[in-house]
């Protein structure tokens, strides 16, 4: 092929998180983890592989990248040029739907976007275990997001084993995501340099990989059983258990900012007054909370008033990825 191929991945949220690597070259994972594509968040990317191009040209929300910029994206040019056979440079369009200018905007959904686009730009026809396995050298969080619904990302010991697979791509059971930003600025410690610095340096990095495993059967099983209240507590137990590793590396640092605090407070409280939601973070601030549709907007509405109006985004389960012809 040597039109443009566009496809589209939504962003997916970690019930069970992926937190440090065993090759940082392959990003072949140190745990097994288990996520939700989410509806609302995703990004479209076009590529195009043309013989009159001197350099890779990556144009990001409508602004061309630099070099420097452009680094990580064209380091996974190169790794599908060379999986392809072809040589010729690319241009890269990509565009991020996020309801608001939010730091919710993920490198899941950009490199499974990148992979599926890229890799059939180039000539090549990937079934969707091969193109997670495409989307993880770009970014770990990205090989889920090949996905829709439940998906689990097998760790595996190398190239070839470590790819994402689907666990329920549509579920019937209406679980929603209401994400809370509570800080749209550029993350300090991204999560590459924090994962390493937790397996380097965090005595409990053993412990934890122990418990992650367990939560990973944990969720899997409470999917089945669309057992709500399983999948909801494992998933913040899970989250807090990452979060120990980041207060536990050498130098300690947090994701965590005040508001954060704030909101993870409010959500035992609405625990407290009967409805049932859960809680879990990333590498940032945000919030993210786990709870079911039909008490949705009920939570939606508690943290606006608190946060704001437009801080306040409600999501459901979303589709895998797509990609034109
Ligand atoms: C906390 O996928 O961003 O979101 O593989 O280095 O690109 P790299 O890391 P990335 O890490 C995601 C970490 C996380 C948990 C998760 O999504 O599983």
């Amino acid at each position: 092929a040597d039109h443009p191929i566009t496809a589209k991945a939504h962003t997916n949220i970690a019930l069970v998180k992926y937190w440090g690597k065993l090759d940082n070259q392959l990003i072949i994972p140190q745990n097994d983890s288990l996520s939700l594509t989410l509806d609302e968040f995703y990004t479209q990317t076009t590529v195009q592989f043309l013989p009159e191009l001197s350099a890779d040209e990556v144009i990001f929300d409508n602004e061309r990248l630099s070099e420097s910029a452009s680094k990580r994206v064209r380091t996974f040019l190169d790794h599908v040029r060379q999986l392809a056979g072809i040589n010729f440079h690319a241009r890269v369009i990509t565009k991020n739907f996020v309801p608001t200018a939010a730091g919710l905007a993920s490198s899941a959904s950009g490199f499974a976007a990148l992979a599926g686009a890229a890799s059939r730009a180039a000539g090549l026809n990937l079934n969707r275990r091969d193109l997670s396995r495409l989307a993880r050298r770009g970014s770990g969080s990205a090989t889920r997001s090949i996905f829709g619904g439940f998906a689990a990302w097998q760790q595996g010991q190398d190239d070839a084993t470590s790819y994402a697979y689907p666990i329920d791509e549509q579920p019937t059971w209406d679980i929603a995501v209401v994400a809370l930003v509570l800080n749209a600025k550029q993350k300090k410690i991204s999560s590459r340099v924090g994962m390493r610095l937790a397996v380097e340096t965090s005595p409990f990095y053993s412990a934890w990989i122990k418990a992650s495993q367990a939560d990973f059967e944990t969720v899997k099983t409470a999917i089945q059983n669309e057992d709500f209240e399983l999948l909801g507590h494992t998933s913040e137990q899970n989250a807090m258990r990452m979060h120990a590793l980041t207060l536990s590396s050498d130098p300690n640092f947090t994701y965590f900012n005040a508001d954060s605090i704030q909101a993870m407070n409010m959500v035992k409280e609405l625990r407290l007054q009967g409805i049932s939601c859960y809680f879990t973070m990333d590498a940032g601030p945000n919030v993210k909370i786990i709870c079911q549709g039909a008490d949705a907007e009920r939570i939606r509405c508690y943290f606006q008033s608190s946060f704001g109006q437009d801080q306040v985004l409600v999501t459901r389960s979303g589709t895998g990825i797509s990609i034109s012809n």
